[in-house]
């Protein structure tokens, strides 16, 4: 596969600093030799630097505005023309805000190759806040909601671009979510495995049920993956850590069974806060599971799983 690294420092749509610094954390914990190491051909875009849309006003619910929407419109472009170059994209966060530009970007590519887009978001939170639910104002608690239409809260994107239909977002590894938040989740149909289902069902069958609704009508699979869908015994360098999450073997499960299926068409490692690391832990791990998700097998399968 030939992969794009595109590095996005974007911390300004987490409540706290740190996350700008996820992409060079994940540079030197060797993001791009783990992934040349099992045969890709990668570059690496460098880091978007976009000018603050000046365009747009304050919003009273939506924190850092201009910022958020000048990443996210320069790694909507980004992401849509990497995948219309026929290489798969990954975002390296920056936090989970950036998923309103990488999923969007998407969006527009699958729309024009007519297959429907599939979103697979690995986190403690739902991230559909809009901003008259969010409590807290940050937009990295709205990825979900913006791409699916329901938080149009500015003119960030054009208008018509195309959506994301959200009973085709799988969340799983829920664990945090805000009164009106679920509210909206529900009334929208998007289909979440919390921990509870992870805990009764295991990692194995639920992601075989989406692997298998996404094979079904050939569809694309974006896969979201921020820091805190883990542990934070795990993986500490998170500002929005929750107890309870994700072990390393269903995260790497996950990652294995993605890969087998050769589904996934774009990726974004996000929430990573190297400044709340334990020297460098969540960078690694974060790296190995990407390792995984793009071909590192113990042994290989004699024949895939059904
Ligand atoms: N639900 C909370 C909020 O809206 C936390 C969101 C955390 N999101 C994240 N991407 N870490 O503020
Ligand atoms: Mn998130
Ligand atoms: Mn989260
Ligand atoms: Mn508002």
């Amino acid at each position: 596969t030939s992969i794009t690294l595109i590095g996005v420092p974007l911390e300004e749509g987490a409540g706290r600093g740190g996350a700008a610094m996820g992409p060079a954390a994940l540079r030197i914990a060797g993001i791009r030799q783990a992934l040349t190491d099992l045969g890709h051909s990668v570059s690496d875009h460098g880091d978007l630097r976009p000018q603050p849309a000046a365009d747009l006003a304050d919003h009273p619910g939506a924190n850092q505005l201009q910022v958020v929407a000048a990443f996210t419109r320069a790694l909507e472009a980004a992401t849509y023309d990497v995948a219309n170059a026929a290489k798969l994209p990954i975002a390296l966060g920056g936090d989970h805000a950036l998923a309103m530009g990488s999923v969007s970007g998407m969006a527009r590519h699958a729309a024009e190759t007519g297959r429907p887009l599939f979103v697979l978001w690995l986190d403690a939170h739902a991230d559909f806040n809009t901003p008259d639910t969010s409590p807290s104002g940050n937009i990295h608690g709205m990825p979900v909601a913006f791409f699916c239409g329901q938080a149009e809260f500015s003119p960030i994107l054009p208008a018509g671009r195309p959506l994301v239909d959200p009973r085709k977002v799988y969340q799983v590894g829920i664990r945090s979510v805000d009164p009106t938040e679920r509210e909206l989740v529900a009334e929208h149909g998007v289909n979440v495995f919390d921990m509870r289902a992870i805990d009764e069902l295991g990692v194995a069958a639920i992601m075989r049920r989406i692997i298998n609704e996404v094979e079904a009508v050939n569809g694309l699979l974006h896969v979201s993956l921020d820091v805190d869908f883990l542990d934070p015994d795990l993986a500490p360098g998170v500002g929005t850590t929750v107890p309870g999450g994700a072990t390393f073997r269903e995260a790497h499960l996950v990652m294995e069974m993605l890969s087998d299926s050769g589904l996934v068409s774009s990726l974004d490692i996000v929430e990573l806060n190297p400044f709340l690391d334990d020297r460098g832990k969540s960078a690694r791990v974060m790296v190995e599971l990407t390792a995984s998700l793009f071909g590192r097998r113990i042994f290989d399968r004699p024949t895939r799983a059904a």
